[in-house]
């Protein structure tokens, strides 16, 4: 595989961030997850933050355009010309429709998605158990990844917060929303013969594990082509 784009797909909770962060690291590609971009623009009070918020605290997709406009931009700039990981997006059939016609323009596509199963059960213990360090977005969970400090972020010494949108009616309204409108991605992908599915109910490690095999895998089929 030349170059790698690649998409993270899954429910809410189920650890797209965490794995985002270790691929990124292990990848040396720009990491775009747009959860995060979109809490750092409300944090800013930018106008993207502005128009974001009241969405995001009510479990609801930002609208298409709001959020395309972001990743055209990204994957237009200099540091994903040689492949990227995109975690949180697309999240809608218009919004893949739109990354597919940018990624057209560029004389590329999507070759690689990584669908992480988990239950929608799972999905509840590990979003009420969640901490989010409030300057980096760094993540914890107070029983399966608890820092070593309480409330302290280990990688920058930030306060670890819960997240507006983990309270649990708005996380069993975030989880309805992907069910009807990001599920759909799971076919659109499969048909195009690039998704792939990782067991997520178990460790991170093992998780972590699971992945890195996926993708040397699709990197030796992509060169024996
Ligand atoms: P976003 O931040 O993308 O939320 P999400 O997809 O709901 O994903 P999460 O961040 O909640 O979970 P994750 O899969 O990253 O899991 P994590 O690694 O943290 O989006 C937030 C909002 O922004 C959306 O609701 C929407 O309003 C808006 N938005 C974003 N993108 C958009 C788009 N494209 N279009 C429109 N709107 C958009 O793990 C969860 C917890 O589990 C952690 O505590 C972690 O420590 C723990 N954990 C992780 N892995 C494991 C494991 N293997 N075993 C046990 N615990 C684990």
């Amino acid at each position: 595989m030349t170059e790698l784009n690649l998409v993270l797909l899954g429910p809410p909770g189920s650890g797209k961030g965490t794995q985002g962060e270790r691929l990124q690291e292990d990848l040396r590609l720009p990491y775009y997850a747009t959860g995060d971009i979109l809490r750092a623009a409300v944090r800013d009070e930018t106008e993207l933050g502005k128009t974001a918020k009241q969405y995001m605290d009510a479990g609801d997709l930002v609208p298409d355009e709001v959020i395309v406009g972001v990743i055209v931009e990204a994957l237009e700039s200099a540091e994903a010309r040689d492949g990227f990981i995109l975690d949180g997006f697309p999240r809608t059939t218009p919004q893949a429709e739109a990354l597919d016609a940018k990624l057209a323009d560029l004389g590329r596509a999507v070759n690689a998605v990584l669908l992480i199963d988990v239950s929608d059960d799972e999905v509840v213990r590990r979003l009420g158990g969640r901490r989010t360090c409030e300057q980096g977005g760094h993540v914890f969970h107070v029983d399966f990844n608890p820092p070593k400090v309480e409330g302290v972020c280990d990688i920058d010494g930030s306060p670890l917060v819960v997240r507006d949108d983990d309270k649990p009616e708005v996380i069993r309204k975030r989880l309805a929303t992907y069910h009807e409108k990001t599920e759909p991605l799971v076919g659109y992908y499969d048909s195009r013969s690039v998704l792939r599915r990782i067991e997520g109910e178990r460790k991170p490690e093992e998780v972590e594990a699971e992945i890195r095999r996926t993708l040397s895998t699709l990197r030796l089929q992509d060169e024996a082509v």
